[in-house]
Order: structure tokens, then C-alpha cells, then sequence
């Protein structure tokens, strides 16, 4: 099984390709920083590169792919009033723009699937971080669009949401605002606690492996979605 992970040195993709590494997976590991990927091990080949910018090359690196997981993403904290049009636009290019482009330029083996890698407030608002969130709900919708296109050709396409999940991806916040998140997410968690990147690897595992299942956008966040 061949496997292309983008985002893949750390967090919830690090934990993704050495999910599928430990299941005999050939693993393309994508990310701008070769360190982190290198260094994740047997099985799993690195290949430093901008989603944004590189998409030709990925898909070329990658050769025919069982799995894609759409995961690399940027997550930056701004209220109106202080949104910038380039971060806007980075948001949108790595988080929306670079699934769709992949998705499209990688050769998917029939029987292949893609997995999307959303956030449990892709469905809601998020006030200070609505361009991420705008990105997500971006991506949901094209997960159910994209997965009614390559069924025909035998291709799924599904997402995972998580909720709050403890990965480097809010590491620039101050201490103060970090601890002000985890609080806020914590509180909205039915489960009472933060999430590892492994539990979200194993759904991605599950519904890489769901033969029927296509089109759906799954949560992986303690309950967070039925919740207030
Ligand atoms: N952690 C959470 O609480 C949470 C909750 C909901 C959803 N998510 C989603 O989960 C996914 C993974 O995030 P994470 O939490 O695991 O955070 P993370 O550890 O910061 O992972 C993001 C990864 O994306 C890579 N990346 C960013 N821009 C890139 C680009 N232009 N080209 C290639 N790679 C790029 C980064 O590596 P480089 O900097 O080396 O490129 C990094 O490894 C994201 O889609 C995020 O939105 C996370």
C-alpha cells in the first residue's frame, strides 16, 4: 500500500505515517522542514516540500497512491480587524487549496482513497479564527463534492474533524493565550480532555480501510460536536 501524507513531521501526521508505517505501508512524508521527517523511520520516505507551491512534485514523487491524507494546514489567530489579505490567503492556499490541487494532480489507484483532515469547528464559527475555520468548512464541502466526482472511478473521499488535540499547531500562541485555549477547549469536550495525534491516526487508519463509506466528514473530538 502506497501512502502520501502531507504535514507529516509532526503531530497528527507523525502519528498518521507511523500508523501506517507499522502496517507495512510504503509512506511519502511531506512537509517544508526535511528534519522532522527524516527522522520519522523505517517505511517511511521524506520529501521536503511546500503544499502550496509543489503539488507537481508531490504527485510525482508519489507515483500511483493507495492513501492520500490531506492534513498539512495553518492555523493563525486573528479577529476582524487585524486579518491580513496575505495571511487570509495563506490560510486558504494550504488549508483548502493545496487538498484540491493534490487530490487532482495524484495518480489514485482504483480502490484508493483520500482523507481530508478538517477541525471540529469546520461546521461552526469560530470568532478570531474564522479564516481558519471558513478553510475547513472549505474543505468539508469539497470532500462531499470530490467524492461524488471519483466514484466513479472507485475513489473515496472522506474527513476527519477533530476537536482540541495536543500537536505543535498552537505552539506560537504566548503561554497565557495557550493555556486561556486548552481551558476553552477542555470545557467544551464532553470527554473532558484534550486528544492525542494517535487516536486521530486510527480513525484516519479505519476509514482508509471502510470500503463503503465515502462523502462523510467524521469527528474525532470527545463528543465536542454534540455538545453545546
Ligand atoms: N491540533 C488540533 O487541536 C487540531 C484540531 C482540529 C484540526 N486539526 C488539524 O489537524 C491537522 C494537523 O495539524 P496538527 O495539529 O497536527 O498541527 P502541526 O503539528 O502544526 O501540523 C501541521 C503540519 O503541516 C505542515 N505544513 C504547514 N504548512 C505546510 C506547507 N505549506 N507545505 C507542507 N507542509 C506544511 C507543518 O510542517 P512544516 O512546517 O515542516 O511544513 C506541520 O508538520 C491540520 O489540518 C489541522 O487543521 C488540528
Amino acid at each position: 500500500m502506497r501512502v502520501v501524507i502531507t504535514g507529516a513531521g509532526t503531530g497528527i501526521g507523525r502519528a498518521t505515517a507511523l500508523r501506517f508505517a507499522r502496517e507495512g505501508a510504503h509512506v511519502l512524508a511531506v512537509g517544508r522542514r526535511l528534519e522532522p521527517l527524516a527522522a520519522l523511520g523505517r517505511g517511511i520516505e521524506p520529501l521536503a516540500a511546500d503544499v502550496t507551491t509543489d503539488v507537481d512534485a508531490i504527485a510525482r514523487a508519489a507515483g500511483p497512491v493507495d492513501v492520500l491524507v490531506n492534513n498539512a494546514a495553518t492555523a493563525l489567530g486573528q479577529p476582524l480587524g487585524r486579518i491580513t489579505a496575505e495571511a487570509a490567503h495563506a490560510q486558504v492556499a494550504v488549508n483548502l487549496l493545496a487538498p484540491l490541487l493534490l487530490t487532482q494532480a495524484v495518480d489514485l489507484r482504483k480502490g484508493g482513497t483520500v482523507i481530508n483532515v478538517s477541525t471540529s469547528t469546520g461546521g461552526r464559527g469560530w470568532p478570531g479564527r474564522s479564516v481558519y475555520a471558513a478553510t475547513k468548512a472549505g474543505l468539508e464541502s469539497l470532500t462531499r463534492s470530490l467524492a461524488l466526482e471519483l466514484a466513479p472511478r472507485h475513489v473515496r473521499v472522506n474527513a476527519v474533524a477533530p476537536g482540541a488535540i495536543a500537536t505543535p499547531i498552537a505552539d506560537h500562541l504566548p503561554p497565557d493565550e495557550l493555556a486561556a485555549l486548552r481551558a476553552w477547549q477542555v470545557a467544551r469536550t464532553p470527554l473532558g480532555r484534550i486528544g492525542t495525534p494517535e487516536e486521530v491516526a486510527e480513525v484516519i487508519a479505519h476509514l482508509a480501510a471502510a470500503p463503503f463509506t465515502t462523502g462523510v466528514v467524521l469527528p474525532v473530538d470527545g463528543g465536542a460536536a454534540v455538545g453545546a
